[in-house]
């Protein structure tokens, strides 16, 4: 029996041949192509090359030359039907039977991809005609220039029979049209049918090698002709269809794969708006999932086009509480597939800002920092963890192992999984065992070493009462925040630590908030902290055996509420803050809240100079 040349296609396109070679001799990348030595002739150094773009292997030793069955055949010494089917059963292809029925449905499945084809270049097409210019105008003022246009061929749906008329030039049947997900058949009218896509900017999606599969397209906004009011949902997508799979397919991974070989940082973000952006922005290996949170089988998709030894895309989110839900169950999703060499990391943009708004409003720079603040997956497992929890008293130090290692025993890779665990051990030991300052950590009630007096910046302190300085775990890196996040940030640690501000309280006198409520606060909280005696004699006076002046973080609250500052106090603690700066909170490890204040200040301090200093 002959197959039909597409299915063979079909089976060369989804089989990479790296994938198959690889299993068979060693292979190490070289730029776009993997090279080895040759298993066809006897050779030392490697020059045996196989390019998954051109789906074929070549030697230029001894000239070898052919595609992935063609491998198989003679390196197996496979027939050609049974080098096929073992193709076609790893790419899940069913080989088609010699039925005539069978042929029929799998051309029509093949013939989807050219009707995909000619639809993305009708809505092309359309975007650009006169009476659209208002749609046009529309992304060029969302400030995507014509060529990214152009380049992630992003059109424009019509209302009416412009689409179907256009397909039915191409001798495309109906059903077809309704197979891909471009229209669907009217209920109410008997064998009519109408457009799925109706005055939307198109985005076409692709599959890895490229081929329009799917689409998503956006409404207007009303000042564009939109539809007045919230009657039509912002996006909508293709349906699943015999070539689209929305728990498998990426937002622009096919044009992002060559970026990605060569090793640029994969991200993935919500939006085809952010994608989009970031490739504007020269961030060419973004990617975002279709609607849908992003799925394990779209994690190990991009696993697999990621290079060896950097496999960990970063998975963007938002800054606000949804954002962090979202983290928290990408992290549970991605537990349970973690392998050597293969993980993800987690970063968190300003509230506010999605990964478009941002580089519109600051810059990729800003979009850069962003990525720079990236955690590594412990760290975020570690983060949520400790999240919610007051961890002073022993037995929620030892919950915390608990529920840690809980977590990490769903690594099924038992390498994996014992590092994890060891790291959890670590950490924890050095958090909260070796001597360290985790033992005086947190909402301790009393300070029993709260301050002698005013000035006294920059004293030696007391023995036992500070730990050196560690530098950066990753783990307490505050995200990248808006400015007054960072000086509420600084003024919320002084307010529930006020032990540390024998050691901050000269900074805390530095530094300059261009809000004159927050600074107000921030003044009155110096002036206060340097001489607690003041509250403390409001109090009844608190001075315990050797003169020391005890102030909790209650009694300074307090007291500020009384002067007045009340609301602004609501204002630092508002919701948000700690998300942002869960060091801040109380109850934190001394040596975690010390490090997110300093690393929070330093970007004050550089956000300043950049702006005072040019
Ligand atoms: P967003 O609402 O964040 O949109 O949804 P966006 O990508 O930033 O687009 P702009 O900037 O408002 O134009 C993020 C993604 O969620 C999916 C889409 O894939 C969208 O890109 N989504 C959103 C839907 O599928 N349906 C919706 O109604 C909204
Ligand atoms: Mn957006």
């Amino acid at each position: 029996m002959s197959l039909p040349k597409a299915f063979l296609d079909e089976v060369r396109a989804r089989v990479p041949v790296s994938d198959v070679i690889g299993r068979r001799i060693k292979l190490t990348r070289a730029g776009r192509e993997f090279k080895g030595c040759c298993p066809f002739h006897h050779e030392k150094t490697p020059s045996f090359y196989v390019n998954d773009q051109k789906g074929f292997y070549h030697c230029f030793g001894c000239g070898v030359h052919g595609d992935v069955i063609r491998f198989l055949t003679d390196h197996d010494n496979l027939g050609f039907m049974d080098a096929v089917e073992q193709l076609a059963n790893q790419a899940g292809l069913q080989v088609p039977k010699p039925s005539p029925e069978e042929q029929k449905k799998f051309q029509r499945q093949m013939s989807l991809y050219d009707l995909m084809e000619s639809a993305t270049k009708f809505y092309e097409a359309q975007l650009h005609r006169a009476e659209n210019k208002k749609i046009l105008e529309y992304l060029l003022t969302r400030g995507i220039s014509l060529e990214t246009i152009k380049s992630f061929r992003i059109g424009f749906s019509p209302d009416g029979d412009g689409l179907i008329n256009h397909l039915k030039k191409s001798n495309y049947k109906t059903e077809d049209m309704i197979e891909a997900g471009l229209f669907k058949a009217s209920e109410r009218n008997q064998g009519e049918t109408y457009p799925f896509f109706r005055s939307r900017v198109m985005f076409p999606v692709t599959d890895l090698q490229g081929r329009v599969v799917a689409f998503g397209g956006r409404v207007l906004p009303e000042s564009y002709g939109g539809p007045t009011g919230k009657s039509a949902p912002k996006y909508i997508n293709s349906p699943e269809t015999a070539i689209f799979h929305k728990g498998r397919n990426l937002y622009a991974l096919s044009r992002g794969r060559k970026a990605i070989g060569d090793g640029e940082t994969v991200i993935v973000v919500e939006g085809y708006m952010d994608v989009i952006a970031l490739a504007q922005a020269g961030f060419r290996a973004a990617v975002a999932p279709l609607g849908t949170a992003l799925t394990e089988t779209q994690v190990e998709e991009l696993w697999r086009v990621m290079p060896e030894g950097a496999r960990a895309p970063v998975l963007c989110f938002d800054g606000d509480t949804a954002g962090q839900r979202a983290a928290s169950r990408a992290l549970d999703r991605i537990l349970p597939i973690l392998k050597p060499d293969h993980s993800a990391r987690f970063a968190f943009l300003p509230p506010e800002h999605d990964p478009d708004s941002l580089i519109k409003d600051e810059g990729s720079s800003a979009m850069q920092r962003v990525l720079d603040n990236a955690i590594g997956l412990f760290d975020m497992l570690w983060q949520e963890e400790i999240k919610d929890r007051n961890l002073t008293q022993p037995e929620a130090k030892a919950g915390l192992r608990a529920s840690l290692v809980k977590k990490a025993r769903q690594i099924p890779d038992q390498t994996v999984q014992e590092f994890y665990i060891h790291q959890i051990n670590q950490k924890i030991n050095d958090e909260f065992l070796s001597g360290g300052s985790g033992q005086k950590g947190g909402a301790f009630g009393r300070l029993r070493d709260f301050v002698r007096g005013p000035g006294r910046f920059g004293k030696v302190q007391p023995p036992g009462l500070h730990t050196p300085y560690r530098p950066s775990s990753a783990q307490v890196q505050p995200v990248r925040t808006s400015r007054l996040l960072k000086e509420k940030t600084l003024l919320a640690v002084m307010l529930n630590y006020p032990e540390l501000f024998d050691e901050f309280g000269e900074k805390l006198g530095m530094l300059q908030i261009p809000n004159a409520d927050y600074d107000a606060l921030r003044q009155e909280l110096v002036r206060l902290l340097s001489h607690p005696e003041e509250i403390s004699q409001q109090i009844g006076g608190e001075a315990g055996p050797d003169g020391e002046i005890n102030l909790d973080d209650q009694v300074l609250k307090q007291h500020l509420s009384d002067l007045g500052y009340g609301k602004i106090l609501d204002a630092v603690f508002d919701r948000s803050l700690y998300l942002h700066a869960g060091f801040a909170k109380p109850g934190q490890p001394l040596d975690i809240v010390r490090q997110g204040w300093n690393e929070t200040w330093e970007r004050c301090q550089s956000r300043r100079q950049q702006e005072t200093g040019g």
